[in-house]
């Protein structure tokens, strides 16, 4: 894909994003929460309206675009397959009703399989992420370097410890610097993207949990793949770890050691 078309796209996904700062304050404003699978699965208006703003604005300016996100049925969609967006209208939905900071938006934008455009939008902290193939990664437009190596035993990793065996996290303890997690797949990848953790581990992701990662990842030299070392497939995700390079294989071996993780 061309250059100019690239940017072309992306100015217009910023443009997107803008609109929103108007409408979230007054969809929060009048929330109303629902469950889904079970008490502790819930989606409000805000995730159900913000992907339905973004339906309608690939509708009106990339009709020939396909949408694969959370609040919809994905069944007809190859998202290896022409120009896909892939959606988490909002990731850390619990933070949103809980204590109304901490979520984010993750788009990432794939071309035959190839992600090309990705973003993160930290909305409460209105800090917007963005990783273009080929030319890097930027918060609000300034460039993000590439972390500093980080070993385990200096790292803040991240991970639900609801998922893990005890005794391995004993191990991640003993291992690790220290524990810290937000409850936002996206977030929880942007302290790593920004080096501030060592790892971010889900052992249970959907695409659009973890579609944003893959670019920042590549651009900026982390390891993101699933807990076997082996190559992440967005279009069905999975157990995955994003990582700096210096402490992926050490943080894998302890994982995997011992009882592991359950799914
Ligand atoms: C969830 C969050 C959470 C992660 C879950 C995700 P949601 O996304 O990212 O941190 O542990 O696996 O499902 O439901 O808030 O969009
Ligand atoms: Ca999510
Ligand atoms: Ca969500």
């Amino acid at each position: 894909m061309e250059k100019e078309q690239l940017i072309k796209i992306d100015d217009s996904i910023h443009a997107w994003f803008n609109t929103l700062d108007d409408i979230i304050p007054k969809l929060i404003n009048d929330m109303v929460t629902s469950t889904k699978k079970n008490r502790f699965d819930l989606v409000t208006n805000v995730d159900k309206s913000i992907q339905q703003k973004f339906e309608s604005f690939l509708k009106e300016h990339y009709p020939s675009h396909q949408l694969f996100a959370e609040e919809k049925s994905n069944s007809e969609i190859n998202a290896k397959e022409g120009h896909v967006w892939i959606m988490d209208p909002i990731d850390g939905t619990t933070n949103l009703v809980k204590q109304q900071e901490d979520y984010c938006i993750i788009l990432g934008y794939f071309v035959e399989g190839e992600p090309m455009l990705s973003y993160i939008y930290d909305y409460p902290h209105g800090k917007l992420y963005k990783a273009v193939r080929g030319f890097g990664a930027y918060v609000n437009g300034e460039p993000l370097s590439s972390p500093e190596d980080i070993e385990l035993k200096d790292a803040i990793i991240s991970y639900n410890p609801l998922v893990i065996n005890d005794e391995t996290i004993q191990d991640l303890n003993e291992a690790s610097f220290g524990y810290r997690c937000i409850g936002s797949c996206g977030l929880d990848s942007i302290r790593v993207i920004k080096g501030q953790f060592g790892a971010h581990v889900n052992t249970n992701p959907k695409p659009w949990d973890i579609a944003a990662q893959f670019l920042f990842a590549s651009e900026l030299g982390l390891k993101m793949t699933t807990l076997d070392n082996t190559k992440l497939d967005f279009s069905t995700a999975g157990p995955f770890i994003i990582s700096n390079k210096a402490c992926h294989t050490h943080m894998l071996d302890v994982l995997n050691s011992g009882n592991g993780y359950k799914n």
